[in-house]
């Protein structure tokens, strides 16, 4: 018998039908990465150029890469290492690409570190902006009010603390509908109140200044480890690479297309992404802020936007409260592939499994936790710890499992099972996929890479 498998397909088979798997995977996709981190490395990057690059990596790797994850993941129904080597194996090939689904799996952990951490500053925030007199304050004090917080290491440790619980407790029970239900409501809320913010944006008079600066791209202000950001963000933004989506795509229906969920879920991904740049660089303008200012420039700019509207406390604790469940439904896909791991390997009760692996997690995240404060002057390679965490994962791990996956579905995986996944007819749109899968997007994954280098 085994309990722990059972367990996982019963909560993974309600999928109800393909828009709850669309919903699941867009919630899974859509979290701090658009809102959070595309408008601040895009800051640090330049603008433009780095919008571009980035745009051309989401369609010219990122919806390929995913369609091969997705019909990976159905062909396998596993956790994502588990899922690579049986599918290798009924394909004929060595066992070894389970080392593909591992370093998936070692990425989602490491990636959860620190995002728990992000995600617990965005809590935080729902109760510091709830106080009128704290959105009213001058751009420089919520500037100074951002730096005191992160000062703090027992603050972030409590707020990480209290997101990994949260995370930790969903996933032991398993509660999918709940999760279904909540990204029901609070995609179209939270989209709902970003156009609100670009609105206002339009009104605060830099917005031209903005749209030149995400859309006209200066490639001088573009370096080459700007070009591998670029990359690293579209993986992270898709939540490709680490089996998330591989383990979401198992329990998609067969009559679902691969190839319209793909474009949908990587559309709005991308259409939330622009919609935050929209609403946040007006401000940082408008109110003389860096636009490379790092990690905090969301928790800077939104309070000081939200200050200069009507019931702006209200909109902004909203705001943060939608912040928070977008990170959620992200951080539940990024636990799911090492506790699935566990279940299947040690036949562990998920309950159990999830207290593991969260707990490795939260220890981890402690370094992220002391690299905004104590720690701060440790560095390598002149990155903090949380900088090369997040450099390691994003720009390394996950292109390189990209690159390996999108190897295996066109090199190695027998064309008629792709096919059959796909649920593509043998035409123009199945070839068009294979052609990109097998030159275009690992070509384009090696070349950045190498441009590092040299
Ligand atoms: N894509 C999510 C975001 O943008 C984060 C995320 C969830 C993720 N699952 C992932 C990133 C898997 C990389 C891999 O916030």
């Amino acid at each position: 018998m085994n309990h722990g498998i059972e367990q996982r397909q019963s909560q993974h088979g309600q999928w109800s039908s393909r828009w709850a798997f669309i919903m699941a995977a867009t919630g899974a996709a859509v979290g701090l990465g658009n809102i959070w981190k595309f408008p601040y490395i895009t800051g640090q990057h330049g603008g433009g150029a780095f919008v571009l690059i980035y745009l051309v990596c989401i369609f010219i790797i990122g919806i390929p890469v995913m369609m091969a994850e997705i019909m990976i993941g159905r062909s396998g129904r596993q956790n994502p290492l588990d899922s690579m080597k049986s599918v290798a194996v009924e394909n004929g090939r060595s066992s070894h690409w389970r080392w593909v689904g591992a370093l998936g799996i070692l990425a989602s952990f490491l990636i959860l570190s620190y995002y728990s951490v992000i995600a617990g500053w965005s809590l935080a925030y729902v109760f510091k902006v709830a106080v009128p007199s704290f959105i009213e304050r001058s751009p420089q004090a919520i500037d100074a009010s951002f730096d005191n917080f992160v000062a703090n290491p027992w603050k972030l440790l409590f707020w990480h603390s209290v997101m990994i619980i949260a995370t930790a407790v969903i996933i032991a029970k398993g509660v999918e509908k709940g999760i279904e239900k909540t990204v029901y409501v609070m995609f179209p809320a939270m989209l709902t109140l970003l156009g609100v913010l670009v609105v206002y944006a339009m009104e605060s008079g830099h917005f031209a200044q903005s749209v030149s600066y995400l859309f006209h791209p200066d490639f001088s202000k573009l370096k080459t480890h700007g070009i591998v950001a670029a990359m690293g963000q579209a993986f992270f933004s898709l939540s490709l690479a680490t089996g998330s989506i591989m383990m979401y795509g198992a329990y998609l229906p067969r009559s679902a297309s691969v190839t319209k969920a793909a474009v949908v879920i990587a559309l709005s991904d991308t259409f939330v992404a622009l919609l935050a740049g929209l609403a946040i660089f007006p401000v940082v303008f408008a109110n003389g802020l860096e636009p490379s200012s790092g990690p905090g420039l969301i928790f800077e700019t939104l309070p000081i936007a939200f200050g200069h509207m009507p019931f702006g406390n209200v909109f902004a604790t909203l705001f943060f409260v939608m912040l928070v469940f977008a990170a959620f439904t992200s951080a539940i896909s990024l636990l799911e592939p090492s506790v699935a791991w566990l279940i299947e390997t040690f036949k562990i009760p998920r309950r159990k499994a999830a207290i593991i692996s969260s707990f490795g997690i939260w220890f981890v995240g402690l370094v992220t936790v002391v690299s905004f404060n104590w720690a701060a002057n440790i560095k390598l390679f002149k990155l903090t710890m949380f900088e090369v965490l997040d450099f390691l994962t994003a720009n390394i791990m996950l292109p390189l499992g990209g690159f390996f996956i999108a190897i295996f579905a066109v090199w190695f995986l027998n064309r008629d099972v792709a096919r059959r996944e796909l649920q593509l007819p043998d035409g123009k749109l199945f070839s068009t996929w294979r052609f990109v899968v097998r030159y275009i997007s690992p070509v384009a994954i090696l070349v950045v890479f190498i441009s590092v280098i040299v």
